[in-house]
């Protein structure tokens, strides 16, 4: 897993180690909180994908935004295939790369904060609402966690966020139905684990959805 601060490096500054295409990608955004988060994030992803597979020219790989807003990664020919996840939050950017024929990953880190009821009811369901109390680090990590699966599973938030109950635990767990497990099968995953820690800026949750036979 790589950390990338966000605004460790400028857009000049890490010009050499982007392609050509994430160079316009990074500079078409309006807004600069955007940008230093994208950067960041590409960033480490480009250093995850290096630290899974060897170090790989910067310019001889490219991760950008595919249709589903996840990241795509392109290797030169030859190397097995690579995914990654990425976040940016609470000033910085985390990235994992994966072997997508194994698994598929998903992480989310969040800054520990007070939510407000309305989002804590459309985000939980009542069984996990009430397992988070009044904690707003129970909630961050329910939070983390459910984010982290809807990553794994490659759907963001398009799915009903009921659709995947999180449990703190310990250990933590996940569980889906409806359009969250259907989409588990689609995509041939079988088991499915997660993870939570404390790092100095925030919550991280990580979600593994094992692929293939189980
Ligand atoms: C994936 C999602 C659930 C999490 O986003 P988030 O917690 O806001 O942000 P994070 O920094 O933790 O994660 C963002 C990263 O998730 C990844 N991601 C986005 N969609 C994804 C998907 N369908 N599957 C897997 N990963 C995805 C991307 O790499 C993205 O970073 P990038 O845009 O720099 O490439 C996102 O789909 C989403 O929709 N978030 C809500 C965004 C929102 O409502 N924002 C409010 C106003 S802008």
């Amino acid at each position: 897993m790589i950390r990338v601060p966000v605004g460790a490096l400028t857009p000049e500054d890490a010009a050499p180690l982007l392609t050509e295409r994430e160079r316009a990608v990074l500079a078409a955004f309006p807004a600069e909180k955007r940008r230093r988060e994208w950067l960041a994030g590409t960033l480490a992803a480009k250093a995850a994908v290096r630290e899974r597979l060897g170090p790989i020219p910067w310019l001889q790989m490219e991760v950008l935004n595919g249709p589903d807003k996840d990241r795509l990664v392109t290797v030169p020919a030859g190397l097995p295939p690579v995914g990654v996840t990425l976040t940016h939050a609470a000033g910085i950017a985390v990235a994992e790369a994966f072997d997508p024929r194994v698994e598929r990953v998903g992480i989310d880190v969040d800054e520990v904060a007070e939510r407000a009821p309305a989002f804590l009811e459309e985000a939980f369901t009542a069984a996990e609402r009430a397992e988070i109390g009044a904690s707003p680090a129970r909630a961050t990590a329910a939070w983390c966690l459910k984010e982290a699966v809807l990553k794994a599973l490659g759907v963001g938030l398009s799915v009903p966020l009921h659709s995947v109950q999180v449990s703190l635990g310990p250990p933590p767990q996940a569980t889906l139905s409806g359009e969250a497990e259907a989409r588990r099968l689609h995509i041939g995953g079988t088991a499915l684990s997660v993870s939570v820690q404390q790092l100095p800026e925030g919550i991280l949750a990580v979600a593994r959805l094992q692929m293939g036979l189980p």
